[in-house]
């Protein structure tokens, strides 16, 4: 007779529980590709959005070794109610500005055009909010749902130049993942 957990065979109880990704080397699109169906599977089943964009900036992160990876959060202003800014939401790196105005900054104007934003010098792009100065490039790829911006991801790096088309796409294809 199996081994059993709480009545469910040892083997089911350990898969349930391993939760680590595979990292591999390759093309940026290899790494990709190998990385989506990962990402696929750790949503899958799980309706929390906030664990679900914790898990998405980890995955990320640790894939990808990036400075900051995370997402900002369309919220409405607790003074006014007035939906203008993006508040803070899951995030792997240095601490980060917790409030972005719509149209601000790289994140505030992606939310505005609602339009993935790619930086190549954050140095270049006017208005660009250094919540950490080391940050050299970014892209911003905003999350929308019934045509609405609902969030949006955030990605820096510490070299410039870092990020392309092909971040762009699968980027994209990741942040629709996280809407349902
Ligand atoms: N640089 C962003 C602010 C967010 S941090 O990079 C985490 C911007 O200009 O909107």
């Amino acid at each position: 007779m199996p081994f059993v957990v709480k009545s469910k065979p040892l083997l089911v109880y350990l898969c349930r529980m391993a939760e680590d990704l595979t990292i591999i080397t390759g093309n940026k699109s290899e790494v990709y590709q190998s990385l989506i169906p990962q990402i696929t599977g750790l949503l899958d089943g799980e309706p929390d959005l906030v664990a679900n964009l914790a898990n998405v900036s980890a995955a990320l992160k640790e894939q990808f070794g990036w400075l900051w990876v995370g997402f900002y959060r369309v919220k409405p202003d607790p003074k006014n109610g007035e939906v203008s800014e993006l508040v803070l939401g899951p995030f792997q790196g240095p601490v980060a500005c917790t409030r972005i105005k719509k149209g601000r900054g790289v994140c505030g104007t992606a939310w505005q055009n609602a339009e993935t934003l790619i930086v190549p010098d954050v140095e270049k792009f006017p208005g660009h909010i250094a919540c950490s100065s080391l940050s050299r490039s970014e892209i911003v790829v905003p999350l929308v749902k019934n045509g609405e911006v609902v969030a949006v991801l955030d990605v820096d790096a510490a070299e410039p130049d870092q990020f392309d088309e092909t971040d762009k796409k699968y980027l994209e294809q990741i942040v629709e993942l996280l809407i349902f």
